[in-house]
Order: structure tokens, then sequence, then C-alpha cells
């Protein structure tokens, strides 16, 4: 990491948490779970020193103050399905596991807010706001297994953000454990409160660096009446472009997905994925998955097919399915949601969540794909993405190569999208597999900021050290 730490005063640590934890809160030696020693990013599996696992909001601070105590680093761990190694463990430090302070402690009706443990699946809260009549809008693939502490401290982004935001706009209070193990509460349910600084701003999208959060209160919204999708084919991103401003203005508020699949993830998605169903045939230049959520049925669902015969008749479309159940809305889903079987059809490849204005979308993909394939003999990229939110995907990959080119194809790819005034992260988050690629991002000015903020707040650098950030050279 190159971050000068004090030295840790290991044993001391490791009987003062096994004293504090008995039994299954405490996690030694052999007794490390192997889920433990990675997240999702595919870098080499690390054993921490050992799991501590408290199940209520004082724990988490004892657990914090005790490894601060004797200057040993902590990993906070929630669902472990992040993509960036945020909560990949780190040699020599103790991670910090969520996932035995579950469940849902208070539903609100009147405030319409769910205040929810920070290991609580995000299906469970889906669910629960669903049996309360009311609708959770954070959804993204990993939903079974992803814990909301973890949505949280990677703000979260996924398949609605087009109508409700990123994951932070969904809280409205939040509490967490600093780096020295204070515990601050701020459970608030007002939309409305501008009483001073907005501190729980910093505790989402830190990825674990500046505070452990163990508790929020969520935003219930109204549960939509009716689900309304097309799977649409194009014939170039100029209609593609048309039909996202005509979603905006034809379906207003309700417009609730605009995804959009470039042709070489159309195929590896319906053909190398096995039994995914294609909703439409042909050959297209695109296809688009709109989704509108709707008030009612009986009003919402024919204005919907009304607002796409509109689109035919303009010529925007060239094909399109409309899905007459919530089995084909499912379906439609599925041509997307097929992006998470890549690694097990494609094999090890290099993902990627970057942000582009939206106009600068294809012309990326084809200089993108170009480069990839000129410097890298036989690489397959495809595209996919979020386009309504500006937040394109790749997956790359070398087919049959022994080991994947994984840093030349990010040093491509975060080139291109730099001449481009992207982002390197549009919604997972930097962790540990992106943080060399930061300051393409983003200026010196916020770089020495970022440095200041996680200074003050951690200035013996005990929480989830070297991660999105480099302290050296302040
Ligand atoms: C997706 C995840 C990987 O959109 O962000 O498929
Ligand atoms: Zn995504």
């Amino acid at each position: 990491m190159g971050d000068a730490r004090p030295v840790s005063d290991t044993d001391a640590c490791r009987a003062a948490l096994a004293e504090r934890f008995p039994g299954p809160a405490w996690l030694d030696g052999d007794d490390i779970p192997a889920r433990n020693t990675h997240d999702t990013s595919y870098l080499p599996a690390t054993r921490p020193l050992g799991v501590a696992r408290p199940n209520d909001p004082a724990g988490f601070a004892d657990a914090m103050t005790i490894c601060a105590r004797h200057d040993v680093p902590v990993v906070p761990q929630a669902g472990l399905t992040g993509l960036a190694g945020g909560a990949h463990p780190l040699e020599g430090a103790v991670a910090i596991s969520f996932e035995r302070f579950s469940g849902i402690e208070e539903i609100d009706p009147a405030s319409a807010t769910m205040t929810v443990r920070a290991g609580t699946p995000l299906e469970t809260i889906q669910r629960a706001a669903d049996e309360a009549g009311f609708f959770i809008p954070l959804d993204l693939g990993a939903r079974g297994s992803c814990l909301i502490g973890g949505n949280l401290g990677t703000n979260a982004g996924g398949n609605r953000v087009i109508r409700y935001g990123m994951a932070r706009e969904m809280v409205l209070g939040l509490e967490y454990v600093l780096p020295d193990g204070t515990l601050i509460t701020g459970l608030n349910k007002m939309i409305k409160n501008n009483a001073g600084y907005d501190l729980k701003q910093l505790f989402m999208g830190s990825e674990g660096t500046l505070g452990m959060i163990t508790r929020a209160v969520l935003r219930l919204y109204p549960k939509p009446g009716c689900t309304c999708a097309a799977l649409c084919g194009l014939r170039g991103y100029e209609d593609v472009l048309g039909l996202l401003a005509a979603a905006r203005r034809g379906l207003g508020p309700m417009l609730s997905a605009f995804e959009v699949m470039w042709p070489d993830y159309w195929h590896e998605a319906t053909v190398t994925v096995p039994n995914i169903r294609r909703p439409i045939e042909g050959d297209h230049a695109f296809y688009v998955l709109v989704e509108m959520q709707g008030m009612d049925e009986a009003l919402d669902a024919p204005r919907f097919e009304s607002w796409l015969e509109g689109q035919f008749e303009s010529g925007l479309i060239e094909d399109a399915a409309i899905a007459r159940s919530l089995a084909d809305v499912a379906a439609f889903w599925r041509t997307r949601d097929a992006a998470g079987e890549f690694g097990t059809v494609l094999g090890p490849h290099s993902a990627f969540d970057i942000g582009l204005p939206v106009r600068a979308m294809d012309d990326f993909a084809t200089e993108c794909r170009a480069a990839l394939a000129a410097t890298l003999p036989g690489c397959l990229s495809v595209y996919y993405g979020h386009i309504g939110d500006g937040n394109l995907h790749i997956v790359a990959l070398v087919p049959g190569a022994a080991e994947q080119p994984g840093k030349a194809i990010s040093e491509i790819v975060y080139t291109t999208v730099g001449r481009h005034g992207g982002t390197i992260s549009a919604e997972h988050g930097i962790g540990l597999v992106k943080k060399p690629y930061l300051p393409l991002s983003r200026s010196e000015g916020e770089l020495a900021l970022m440095r200041r903020l996680k200074r003050a707040l951690d200035p013996r650098g005990v929480l989830n050290p070297g991660k999105v950030i480099n302290m050296e050279n302040m």
C-alpha cells in the first residue's frame, strides 16, 4: 500500500476481540470462512487476521475501538458482491462482518420510511416493502446476496437510477462507526433537514474508508400499479438518442429503465449464455429495453402501448416486442441480466462500469473496440448498460489466452474514457481495482481534498487503508 502506518499490536488485539466477542462472533485461525477471504473482484484470496461478527451497533463500535487502540487495520465486509475490491480483505487486517446484524427494525407508513440493519439482504428489504404496500426502488443483479450496508457504502446504482437516483438518494438517516470507534446515530426520518452539514453523505460512496454504516432509514416509495416494458430493435445510435428523448417526454416520471445493448453484447447474452429467449428476432444495430412503472394498469398500459406505436410510426423503432405479462417483463430483463453469467460462459474477463456523456457512448464504443483489437489481437469486447444514466458497461477478454491481459485492457479503456471526458466508475466504485486510474477522473484538487477528509477522520489509517485513494505523497 505504501501507507506509513503505526506498528500494530496484533496479538493483544486478537485477545481483546476474542474476549469481547465470544463464540460465533469472533472467528480466528482455521475457523475463518473461505467466503471472507475475497469479494467479487477476482483479486487473489487473502486471509484476514480474524473475522469479528457483532450483532448490535455497540458491538461494531467496540470492535472498531479495540482494533484502533492496537493500530490493527479493519476491513468492513457486507455481502462481498462488490466488483471493485472495496471489501477485499487485507493481510494483517481484521474483517468486520455485518452478516449477523440483519433485520428490519421498523416500517413507518406515515413517514414512508423503513429502518434497516446494515446486514440485511437487499431482497429481504424489497420483499418487506412490498408486503407493507410500498416499494424499494434499489435493484441490482446481486439482490439476493448483497447486503444493504454494502449497497449504501458503495452508493450502488443498478437498474432504476433513471427514475429514482443512486442509493444515496434513497436514504434519510444513517448510523455509522467512525475509525476511532465513535458511534454516530442519525436516524433522521424527515425529507427536509437542513440543520447544518449533511454528514451522512460522507459515508455513502466512500466504500468503508471514512466510517462503517450500521443502520439506515430508507425512503419507501409508492408501489407501482403496473409495470410495462418493450424490447426494441433500432437502426442506429441517433435513433437510440431519439427514443430516449421520446421516452422522457412521453412517459415522463414513469420511465423507470432505459437499457441499451450493442449487437456484440446481444449475441453473447442470447446465444452464448444458454436458455435466454430472444424477445425479438433479426439483426439490429441496437437493442433497447424500455420500462415504465405506472400507477393504474387500466390507464397506463394503453398509454405505454400508444406511446410505443407512435415510435414505430415516426420510424425510430425497427421492431419491438411489448410485454403482455409480468412474466414477459422478467423475460425481457433476462436478456440484460445475462451479463451476470459472463463469468461462467466466457471465463475470466475485465468488467467496467464507466460513465460518459450520453451522446459520446457509441463513438466511444467504436473507438474502444478498435483500440482493444489493434493492441490485443483476438480481443473480444461487448458494450451495454444504463444509457439513460450515462453509464456504460464493458466486458472484455482475449478468449483462450492463458492469462488475461487485464492491465493492458484497463489502460486502453480508461485512456479512451479520459479522451471522451468520462468517469472510470459510474456505479461500482474504486476499491482497489480502479485506484491506479482515479487521477484520470478526478482533479489534483479533488484528490487532495479526498486525502484531507480521510486524514481528518482516520488519522492513523486504520479503516480500510489503501482502498479508493493512496495516502502517500500527501
Ligand atoms: C449491471 C451491473 C454489473 O448493470 O452493474 O449488470
Ligand atoms: Zn450496472
